[in-house]
């Protein structure tokens, strides 16, 4: 992965941790947070629900102990009368007390005075509670007859629930023994239920069924909801009043929320872009630069090339410093290449000359035979002779001498011109050879190497042309017969004539170190499989002086030699595994040890082969 595609990944991940996070919040905190304003908002319409209750049923209460502390009832508790009845317990009165319910209970708990009536209509109700004689025998406010206590509280009755309060009945003056309660009653209706709801400000129905007492808060996607269950004057569940709020906090805060939310992503894809923008010009494109320059550079060989990057931050320092480290690379390569293009010069010069020194010697020796053959002929002589005859007045037998001179002389000269002009064809031929392998030579230092198709034999006389004639009158070389087995191989002749003469020359100066007249050179050749490919295998085991175990790895250095410095540079085999290696070949020596000859071989590829 590469960095853009980091960098990318990285913040773009980073931005969504962001977003989730704080969409997390907004929900798992700022919206929780709105409900709870919404239910304590609905906990508080309820208690309000619950004071405007209580202050009905205070009025109540105030209502009947106003009734009951009255003279003219305490005197109807001890002496029933119907004038105080009908003087007093009229629609219109109870309708100017607000009130559904009015009783008188004696000490006894009998009803004394009952009156039921519909406010609205002014019409007598049947209210089973006021329909009784007497309370009934579990009715709890029965201990409060003597007493003189108050209570309030509701009432299950056939019309609802009802409002109830009593306050005893006393002489008017807030005194004397109480002679049983007043019991006053309003119906909790439709009218009384809104009058509770404007009191709390808040959405209010009565549910029809009581549920189990205590306080229920429930929430649906609209509204929050309180259900509060009221318990009668027995204890048992009577009335369940509910509050609804509707969540407006909650739609609202949602609302924000998302637009939040929506801005935070908006704002952070747009951050996300510019920053990949601002980060893309500055670090990404011009690193990716930066790296696909080293990268060609590494790969390539082109040193020449440069960044000249313009920026002048930490990149463009690194660029340019990059440049100018490229540029001591690509100069310090410039001179390590002049270098070793010097010392390979240097090294192939040796090479050269040292077959052509090998080329030459044979030619030399000619010259020379040639220069002493011509100044043993008898010119001189002849020309005396010649100019004692011409003379004249010459005795005969002088004459006669002179003449049989001048006819042997003639046939020496003969025979002499005879030979100078072998020799002079033997010394043209050589220096052609000389011509070729230094063509030859030209070639091999432009690698270009020729492969051609030659027979082995053919290859050892064209080799044994170019051996100087001391070494071939020293050396019986004996082509064995696999060589002539082997036939046609495709190979770089030129090159192989080249080592075979350094070998054979070698194995002449080995015989001659042995202290050998003459010695022989067997050569050999086979062709073998070696990495899947085929290779000549070509051997010269001579029966010369032979290799110490440990020379034998050294032979191949450059400057190794064990001959005079004068002649010898030791440079022979050097060149000879030089030449190999570049064909893909190898070349190798081995021997029982000194005085048990040597045999040097040479592996190498063939390009193909006719057989
Ligand atoms: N057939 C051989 N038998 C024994 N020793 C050999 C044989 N061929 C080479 N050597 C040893 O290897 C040495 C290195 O040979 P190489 O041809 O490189 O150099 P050189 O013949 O000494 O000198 P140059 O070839 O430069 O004239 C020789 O000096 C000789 O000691
Ligand atoms: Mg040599």
């Amino acid at each position: 992965m590469n960095i853009r595609v980091k960098v990318i990944s990285l913040l773009a991940l980073l931005f969504a941790a962001l977003i989730g996070i704080d969409v997390g919040i907004q929900r798992q905190i700022l919206l929780p947070s709105f409900a709870d304003l919404e239910r304590d908002d609905a906990k508080v319409s309820m208690k309000r629900i619950e004071y405007a209750l209580d202050l009905s049923l205070d009025t109540l209460a105030l209502t009947a102990a106003d009734w009951g502390n009255w003279e003219d009832a305490y005197r109807y508790v001890q002496a029933p009368n119907p004038q105080f009845v009908g003087a007093n317990i009229t629609p219109s009165a109870l309708k100017q007390l607000q009130v559904n319910v009015l009783m008188i209970v004696d000490l006894q708990g009998d009803i004394v005075l009952s009156s039921a009536e519909d406010l609205r209509t002014g019409k007598p109700l049947d209210i089973d509670f006021a329909g009784r004689k007497m309370l009934p025998a579990d009715f709890p406010w029965r201990r409060n007859l003597g007493s003189g206590n108050s209570a309030r509280g509701l009432l299950r009755t056939n019309h609802g629930v009802m409002m109830i309060a009593s306050a005893p009945v006393l002489n008017g003056s807030g005194g004397g023994t109480p002679l049983g309660f007043v019991i006053m009653g309003r119906l909790l209706d439709k009218p009384q239920v809104h009058a509770l709801a404007a009191h709390a400000q808040a959405v209010l129905s009565m549910l029809s069924e009581p549920q189990a007492a205590g306080e229920r808060v429930a929430e649906t996607d609209e509204h929050t909801r309180i259900d509060r269950s009221f318990v009668d004057v027995y204890g048992t569940p009577v009335l369940t009043l509910r509050v609804e709020v509707p969540r407006r906090i909650t739609a609202q805060g949602r609302a924000a929320v998302t637009y939040a939310s929506v801005y935070l992503v908006g704002a952070a894809v747009a951050a996300l872009v510019a920053l990949l923008i601002v980060l893309n010009r500055v670090v990404l494109e011009p690193l990716a630069r930066v790296t696909r320059h080293a990268v060609t550079v590494g790969e390539g060989s082109d040193l020449g090339a440069r960044l000249n990057l313009k920026s002048r931050d930490e990149i463009g320092r690194l660029a340019h410093e990059f440049d100018r480290m490229v540029a001591r690379v690509e100069q310090s390569r410039r001179q390590l290449v002049d270098q070793s293009f010097h010392a390979g010069f240097a090294e192939l010069a040796k090479g050269v000359l040292h077959n052509l020194g090998n080329a030459m010697t044979p030619l030399g020796v000619r010259v020379s035979k040639l220069g002493e053959r011509l100044r043993a002929a008898p010119v001189e002589d002849l020309i005396l002779a010649s100019a004692e005859l011409e003379g004249g007045d010459v005795p005969s037998e002088r004459s006669r001498d002179l003449k049989t001179f001048m006819h042997l002389g003639s046939r020496e000269m003969a025979v002499c011109l005879q030979e100078a002009r072998n020799d002079l064809e033997v010394i043209q031929r050589q220096a052609t050879l000389v011509q070729t392998a230094l063509t030859e030579l030209m070639q091999s230092t432009r690698n270009e190497q020729v492969i051609e198709t030659v027979r082995l034999p053919d290859l050892v006389s064209q080799t044994l042309e170019i051996v100087p004639d001391a070494c071939r009158q020293r050396l019986l070389v004996d082509a064995d017969e696999s060589l002539r087995q082997v036939g046609t191989v495709c190979v770089a002749r030129t090159v192989l004539r080249l080592v075979l003469q350094n070998l054979i020359i070698n194995a002449s100066d080995a015989v001659r170190e042995a202290g050998r007249e003459r010695g022989v050179l067997r050569l050999g050749a086979e062709i073998v499989r070696e990495n899947e490919r085929e290779q000549l295998h070509l051997h010269c085991e001579d029966n010369g002086i032979g290799i110490a175990r440990g020379d034998l790895e050294r032979l191949f250095d450059k400057g190794y030699s064990t001959k005079s410095k004068d002649t010898n540079y030791g440079i022979g085999l050097h060149w000879c595994a030089n030449a190999i290696a570049a064909l893909g070949g190898r070349i190798w020596a081995a021997s029982e040890g000194p005085g048990l000859g040597a045999s040097l071989h040479l592996m190498v590829p063939l390009m193909a082969r006719e057989t």
